[in-house]
């Protein structure tokens, strides 16, 4: 997903590129459309880096719910279950680059019913291998719970350093949208003919320009008044206007979240 801020229009008439929602490597979506923030305006906002010859590279997005958890989507971290050492996060910066704190990432629970052709049950707990200092500028956000009610129209704020337009180049610094929760009806029709609206999964758009998450904000957070009901996940272009944004919906997954965070506190 994409949320932008010069990119728009350009966008626009890219994403009519049809693409098939499969996520073939592990930056699916970014922001095209929004508005440069400061981190301290998101602060459970966290970067994913892989591990690549030169270095580190940015591949996802994240959102710290404790101090030792963030979640992600899994088809972010697939690849990477039985190898973390490979992964990193960053917390507490508005660049994509530089700056903020760096923790190894000691664990990855990714769901077991993830499915790389659905998209469906795409999420992942990540652990880092020390606790995570809160600040102003860093600081977890709580997940929805399993009796969350999500009405369409509902005002959502998705964040990320991902690309600004599809398949465009990604942004230093970070964006967020502002979007509104599509009803489960209408963006399975909008989806009929090309993927599957799972009950776990959750949609939202964004006008005046079209705003979404795109390539690189994968795994990131959407946010209704300070509670996450969404993660990152995939969509059919970025802010294209026939196909809303698809985000992993959080309060199907809070049973299994707090599953995980028990055996991370009990494991240490
Ligand atoms: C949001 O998605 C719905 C369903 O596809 C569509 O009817 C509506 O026009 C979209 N709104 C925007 C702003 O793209």
């Amino acid at each position: 997903m994409q949320l932008s801020v010069e990119i728009i229009l350009i966008l626009v008439s890219l994403s009519c590129v049809i693409t098939i929602p499969v996520p073939d490597n592990t930056d699916l979506a970014r922001i095209v459309n929004g508005e440069a923030v400061d981190i301290t305006e998101v602060p459970y906002q966290a970067a994913l880096r892989r591990r690549v010859l030169s270095g580190w590279a940015h591949s996802c997005g994240a959102v710290i719910i404790t101090n030792r958890g963030l979640l992600t989507a899994a088809h972010c971290v697939e690849a990477f279950v039985s190898q973390p050492s490979l992964l990193r996060v960053v917390v507490g910066t508005s660049s994509r680059l530089n700056g903020g704190k760096t923790y190894d990432v000691s664990a990855i629970y990714s769901h077991e019913a993830f499915s790389a052709t659905t998209l469906e049950n795409d999420i992942a707990l990540l652990a880092t291998s020390k606790v995570i200092e809160f600040s102003e500028s860093v600081a977890p956000v709580s997940f929805a719970s399993e009796h969350y009610v999500l009405p369409a129209g509902t005002g959502a704020v998705v964040s990320g350093f991902g690309t600004t337009s599809y398949e465009g180049s990604s942004s230093e610094v970070l964006k967020a949208a502002r979007v509104s929760i599509v009803s489960q009806s209408v963006c399975a029709r909008a989806y009929l003919r090309i993927a599957t609206i799972g009950a776990g999964m959750v949609c939202a758009n964004g006008s005046n320009p079209p705003k979404d998450a795109c390539q690189g904000d994968s795994g990131g957070p959407l946010v209704v008044r300070n509670v996450l009901v969404g993660i990152v996940s995939w969509g059919e272009g970025c802010a294209n206007t026939n196909y809303p944004g698809v985000y992993t919906r959080v309060s199907e997954y809070s049973p299994w979240i707090r599953q995980k965070l028990e055996i991370l506190r009990t494991t240490g």
